[in-house]
């Protein structure tokens, strides 16, 4: 039973848009387990450059099925939006895309509220999609699922309770503005016929499929360091991207997984607040997030950049399961006559065991450097291992060495034919 997770092994952003795009060529189905459109997976196909959120990477692969799992929660307006952006190019969505009838709606109170918050005194620096509120009315068991939307009574009551307390909330709490219930009500009345055509069981969608012994690739948004439990928590967001994850977000038993891919960008970058160990706020940093484009796909603020860290990554690699690694962006780090990597970690003068998740030991922490020689030349046209300067060349078996897990894709370009199959 072939099941492929690829997790993201760092704070998000790493290339899973590229790699599952990719590795599609050979899958029959493409599934997303759990976030929402606080995700922006990048496509690149020829010059042209996609950003997905809520659609499965695997879509412009036209003879590949894309599920959104329950463990997703969906924006309908930004997923309509989304939808109509893939037609535009030509790209048939009907009969391949298949909605969990269990996943959770974000509603506009959602958004409102994960907004209301953020001005508050525990900034996140949430991409304001609504995702954290959305997941707390989830398992507050209150929370309006895709199902609800094709019932219009349903709808109609189950909204009406939820913005009757969000109202609560918002004037006596926020002293904010109330929220006009039978506007809403109007307005996501509207969804039904829209998506109707796309709600399934997907579970048991994909155990059949899984029975028919087809391959499907599980995608995961955001990135281990960023998952609730895992993450470096309170900065993280509000679902589990770990590979955990894709079993409870798909409906998908544990004996179906056949391998864990870890993408890992060749250096670090995280968006929003929290601690980043081996960030560089200097020139260095400045110049990664130049040359990479560092910029968040879905809010285009600048990610903050840092050298490869080996620390977080050997835990995420643990937490995960990771076997395989996609090593992306290798080619951002042309130009450097040195890279550093982090070996370890020290606290004053103490070398820690392991990889600290609660953020008053991590905000103390100073990161032990390994400097090893750039290779100064470019490497996107690049197609074998072999043909690669002989210090990337000693830069990937570094990472395999200290992590442990195999290096088998290392992409040195955004596009498709930039990807080295190791
Ligand atoms: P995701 O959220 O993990 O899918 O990653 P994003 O799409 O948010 O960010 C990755 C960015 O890097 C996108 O702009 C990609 O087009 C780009 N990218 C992916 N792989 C490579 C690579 O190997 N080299 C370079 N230069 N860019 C890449
Ligand atoms: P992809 O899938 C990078 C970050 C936000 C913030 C924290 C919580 O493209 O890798 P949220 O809106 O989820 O409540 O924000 O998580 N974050 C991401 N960072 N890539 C992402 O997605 C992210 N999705 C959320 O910046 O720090
Ligand atoms: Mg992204």
């Amino acid at each position: 039973m072939p099941a492929t997770i690829i997790v993201g092994a760092q704070w998000g952003d790493e290339g899973k848009g590229k790699v599952v795009d990719l590795l599609s060529e050979d899958i029959d189905i493409v599934a997303r387990y759990q976030g929402g459109a606080n995700a922006g997976h990048t496509v690149v196909i020829g010059e042209k450059e996609y950003v997905l959120h809520l659609i499965p990477s695997g879509i412009f692969h036209r003879r590949v099925s894309c599920v959104i799992g329950n463990g997703v929660v969906i924006d309908p307006i930004a997923l309509m939006e989304e939808i109509a952006t893939i037609k535009s190019f030509n790209i048939k969505i009907e009969g391949r895309l298949f909605i969990s009838h269990n996943a959770h709606l974000i509603m506009p109170y959602h958004k409102l509220l994960d907004s209301i918050r953020e001005q508050g005194a525990n900034k996140i620096g949430t991409t304001g999609r609504g995702i954290g509120p959305a997941y707390i009315d989830k398992y507050m068991r209150t929370g309006i699922r895709v199902v609800d939307l094709l019932d219009r009574d349903v709808l109609c009551k189950k909204l009406k309770t939820n913005i009757e307390e969000k109202n609560q909330l918002l004037s006596k709490v926020y002293g904010s503005q109330e929220l006009d219930v039978d506007k809403i009500i109007s307005e996501y009345e509207e969804f039904d016929k829209k998506i109707d055509p796309y709600v399934t069981d997907t579970t048991a969608y994909l155990n059949n499929a899984l029975q028919k012994k087809k391959n499907i690739l599980a995608e995961g948004a955001q990135g281990a360091l960023l998952d609730v439990d895992h993450g470096t928590y309170p900065y993280v967001t509000s679902s589990n991207p770990t590979s955990g994850g894709a079993c409870t977000g798909l409906g998908i038993p544990p004996t179906a997984i056949r391998n864990i891919i870890g993408i890992v960008k060749a250096y670090t970058t995280r968006v929003g607040n929290g601690p980043f160990p081996t960030e560089l706020t200097n020139e260095t940093g400045e110049q990664l997030r130049k040359i990479g484009g560092e910029y968040g796909a879905t809010t285009g603020r600048p990610r903050r950049c840092g050298w490869l860290d080996m620390v977080s990554l050997n835990y995420s690699i643990r937490v995960n399961g990771i076997r395989e690694i996609a090593l992306t962006k290798l080619d951002v780090l042309d130009s450097f006559d040195e890279i550093k990597i982090c070996t370890a970690y020290n606290v004053g003068s103490k070398p820690l065991k392991s990889f600290p998740t609660d953020i008053q030991t991590l905000e103390k922490i100073s990161p032990v450097y390994k400097t090893v020689k750039g290779w100064k030349e470019k490497i996107s046209g690049v197609k074998k291992f072999k043909q690669l300067p002989k210090n990337a060349q000693k830069y990937i078996e570094l990472i395999e060495k200290i992590s442990g897990a195999k290096v088998s894709i290392v992409s040195v370009g955004a596009r498709r034919d930039q990807t080295i199959m190791m």
